[in-house]
């Protein structure tokens, strides 16, 4: 939700700016800016719209520090006014989170004469800045003073007229500084800084980084000293390009394969399978409790039916945002498993420190092994899905689907574990199957032009189901809904006539029949019907009556969700195509949200 970045000690800080907003695009595209600190002064452009809007103007800009901004729009609509950087006096500042107090903030200013020019939250902090320098003459203190007075979620960098260099402030959004060649940069995400930094270290909740003079130094938001251990820029952390694909998500969607391939890799050998075993004996837990937002909490929903199977215990699953709000039994007895793509959801991130403080130990199952899901985790549970850019997530969904089932196979002993390893690694190859042996286009066409499409499944297929809803809506907006096939006949099917279209999700033979029942009450009222089924699973009768079969390949139950989906995400992908939609950027949306 917003990326930012600062650099400092570069020969063309706008290039260098511009380049890494490219790269933090997918955080949100709603408007993008730059500031630069040219001949003692700020220069500044910025513009709704996506990062290129700035492309021209911010060519000729140069200096040798600045700051930049990607926007997602939380307070105040994407406008050249609201777009960041925010500017007043001295001071430029960009901001990424949401400053939950700023309207106290604002009326506070406003009564000593501060004049505001966007509806944003984030202009409170240069005008607090501008406000405390004035005060201490002193870089430092007006940014201890300023940070004194926030509340809610803020990473910011800033940077000051007749200070060479910028300041990166952490608290509870990710901050990631780096140095190589001399110069010093810092950004929301690694890949941001790949080809310019060579070391890089995570700042941490109440961290400040000042950067002048090519050096960097650090101190807490009480003004002492702290100290960072930078590490080598991770060489998974590298700027990712399309490579010839279209789009992210069809480019990412290939990439399945790998994403299974490589998760595996990371549970080869005795390591994560001990740490999740050993975990599980020293607190006897008795129950297991799953929380993520969107296509996580997905994966963990699909999950959850071969966890509680296999364990024999509870194994509840709830979205992140209801878990912090709700009053559930969670305590020393239960195991809370936090999914998230990019460990940084601040609804995830906030329901695992609600479950750790409520004595819970604390899973994270991530692709982002830096990131502040991990920081607040016990144990890490590896998603090897790589750098996913498009909105929508594709490869990563099936990464977890690979990492949990091999997650519960740990908690259950050595014959499962290796039982379910050696199913994911074979997996990999059905993936690739599936991805080249699948023809959505027809499918995708009869999705185009329908009025609402209805996604059924039973079992470890209705999650599926709802992943396969999820994806047709964020790319095409087509509207629709997932559902258990069971329930439909209970309400939903008053919308159903000749402009809908129900996708049933057919992997458990065992359900073949009761999910085929529903498609054909669905076929009765004149509604028309695809489904997606394993080889060897659709009864002979739903073969005549659906309109469209995908098979795909069969496999080991509790991985079926990540070999189903992949049509659902193909589909979904073309109807976007077809219907002229961005597949990548959806409107309105953003890859990280890092906001409540
Ligand atoms: O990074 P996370 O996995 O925590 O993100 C959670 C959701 O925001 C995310 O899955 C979202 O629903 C995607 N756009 C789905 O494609």
């Amino acid at each position: 939700m917003c990326g930012i970045i600062a650099c400092a000690g570069v020969k063309d800080a706008a290039r260098v700016l511009y380049g890494g907003l490219q790269d933090l695009e997918y955080r949100g595209y709603d408007s993008a800016g730059i500031s630069v600190l040219s001949g003692g002064k700020i220069h500044t452009v910025k513009r709704a719209g996506r990062v290129g809007a700035i492309a021209q103007a911010a060519a000729g800009l140069g200096g040798s520090c600045g700051i930049g901004h990607t926007r997602w729009a939380t307070h105040g609509r994407p406008s050249d006014a609201n777009a960041h950087p925010h500017v007043c006096g001295r001071f430029s500042v960009v901001h990424n989170g949401i400053i939950e107090n700023y309207a106290e903030l604002k009326k506070e200013l406003a009564c000593m004469g501060c004049t505001f020019f966007s509806q944003t939250d984030s202009e409170v902090v240069p005008q607090l800045l501008e406000r405390y320098y004035a005060e201490y003459n002193d870089l430092k203190q007006a940014v201890l003073s300023c940070v004194s007075r926030l509340k809610g979620a803020f990473a910011l960098a800033i940077l000051c007229e007749g200070e060479e260099g910028f300041v990166a402030v952490k608290y509870r959004n990710p901050i990631i500084v780096g140095t190589g060649g001399g110069a010093v940069y810092a950004a929301s995400d690694m890949p941001a800084l790949s080809g310019l930094a060579e070391n890089v270290a995570v700042l941490k909740d109440g961290q400040i980084a000042f950067a002048r003079g090519g050096k960097i130094s650090f101190c807490d938001f009480e003004g002492a000293a702290a100290s960072l251990t930078f590490s080598p820029l991770p060489a998974a952390a590298k700027s990712v390009r399309l490579g010839g694909f279209p789009h992210y998500m069809i480019k990412e969607i290939n990439e399945i394969p790998a994403a299974v391939k490589n998760t595996a890799a990371a549970f080869e050998g005795e390591d994560v399978a001990r740490t999740i075993a050993r975990a599980a004996k020293k607190r006897g837990f008795t129950s297991v409790m799953m929380c993520g937002c969107g296509t996580a909490y997905h994966s963990a929903l699909a999950a959850a039916y071969y966890g509680e199977e296999l364990l024999g215990m509870p194994v509840r699953v709830e979205t992140a945002g209801e878990f912090r709000y709700r009053k559930m039994a969670v305590g020393a007895d239960t195991l809370f498993v936090a999914v998230s793509q990019s460990g940084e959801t601040a609804d995830t991130v906030e329901a695992a420190r609600a479950a750790k403080q409520a004595g819970a130990t604390v899973a994270a199952v991530t692709n982002v092994p830096y990131s502040a899901l991990t920081g607040v985790a016990d144990f890490v549970v590896p998603v090897r899905a790589g750098t996913e850019i498009c909105v929508a997530a594709t490869k990563s969904y099936c990464g977890q689907i690979a990492a949990l089932a091999m997650f519960f196979a740990a908690l259950k002993g050595a014959g499962e574990y290796r039982s379910v390893l050696s199913a994911v690694k074979g997996a990999e190859a059905l993936c690739a199957q599936t991805i080249s042996r699948t023809v959505a286009e027809d499918v995708a066409r009869a999705c185009a032009s329908s009025s609402g499409v209805y996604f059924i499944g039973r079992g470890i297929d209705y999650p599926v189901a709802l992943e396969g809803s999820l994806k047709l809506k964020e790319v095409s907006y087509v509207p629709g809904e997932g559902y258990p096939a069971g329930e439909l006949k209970h309400g939903t099917i008053a919308l159903i006539d000749s402009g809908t279209l129900a996708v049933a999700v057919i992997t458990q033979c065992g359900l073949a029949e009761k999910t085929a029942s529903a498609v054909e009450q669905i076929c009765a009222r004149g509604g028309r019907a695809a489904v997606v089924c394993a080889e060897g699973c659709a009864p002979a009768h739903l073969r005549e009556r659906a309109e469209f079969l995908i098979e795909v390949p069969a496999c080991k139950s509790c991985l079926s969700p990540l070999v189903s989906v992949i049509p659902l995400q193909l589909i979904a992908y073309r109807t976007a195509v077809i219907l002229g939609r961005d597949p990548d950027k959806p409107r309105n949306l953003a890859k990280s949200v890092t906001v409540e």
